[in-house]
């Protein structure tokens, strides 16, 4: 017999007239290997299927299970039952808009930061359909693939003080998202064109360095790092921006 334990989820639909935020119980029997993904999946399926919740991959790769566990911003299928108390909390996100339940719009959230950073490979170059693919030094490929590891779950977003109270802050994820741009030999912007784009309090100034988002990332990607670096770049920028001609 496994452990019983009891997880309150917080239930609310803004989309059906009259209902209320609110925490129900639900009682389940825990077995080997059980994931807060499955065990949600469980209620679901036995207990209650008006639940909300998001999930795509089951594998950590989508993102899209991210919840406050226990007052955590954690992935619902890489968190392991066994590893929470008997009785615990999920709540949704904040600073995402709620769908319902446990389930937010981190979808919109991402595609306006997409849009923002303008988050593609800026190039004069023509695309030339018949030459041969370019190949790229391995280490370079390699520091780029680290910030690529973002799984745009939304928990660094969450558990930020600043974007909790700022809309416009990017959040570390949006920091990294830039970072991966820099370091891409192929994008030809200059950091004077990154400074536009996170030279103030949205977006690299923002960061009160509470570090939450590197004790919490899911992916374990070096956030405040690569924020680090930016910040350094952009500082630069300004400086040159400011006073022209000056030498770093
Ligand atoms: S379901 Fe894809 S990350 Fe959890």
């Amino acid at each position: 017999m496994g452990r019983q334990i009891t997880i309150s989820c917080f239930r609310f639909n803004p989309n059906i007239p009259g209902d209320k935020p609110r925490m129900q119980d639900y009682k389940l029997e825990e077995y080997e290997g059980m994931t807060l993904f499955i065990a949600l999946n469980d209620i679901r399926e036995k207990l209650d299927p008006t639940l909300v919740f998001d999930f795509v991959c089951r594998a950590a790769i989508c993102g899209s299970c991210a919840m406050l566990i226990n007052g955590r911003p954690r992935l619902a299928c890489k968190t392991m039952t066994r590893n929470l108390p008997s009785h615990f909390t999920v709540m949704p996100l904040p600073v995402f808009k709620l769908i319902g339940d446990l389930s937010v719009d981190t979808g919109k959230w991402f595609r306006d930061l997409q849009m923002r950073t303008e988050a593609w490979i800026h190039t004069t170059k023509k695309f030339d359909f018949n030459a041969l693919e370019v190949r790229m030094d391995n280490k370079i490929a390699e520091e780029i693939y680290e910030p690529e590891r973002c799984v745009e779950c939304g928990c660094c977003v969450a558990c930020c003080i600043t974007a909790n109270i700022r809309d416009d802050f990017m959040g570390a994820t949006g920091i990294n998202r830039v970072c991966r741009f820099i370091i891409d030999p192929r994008d030809e912007r200059a950091d004077a064109e990154y400074f536009e784009v996170v030279g103030d309090e949205g977006g690299t100034f923002g960061c009160v360095g509470l570090m939450a988002c590197d004790d919490m990332c899911p992916m374990e990607l070096p956030l405040q790092e690569n924020l680090a670096f930016v910040r350094r770049k952009m500082a630069g920028a300004g400086l040159k921006l400011t006073f022209p001609g000056i030498k770093l």
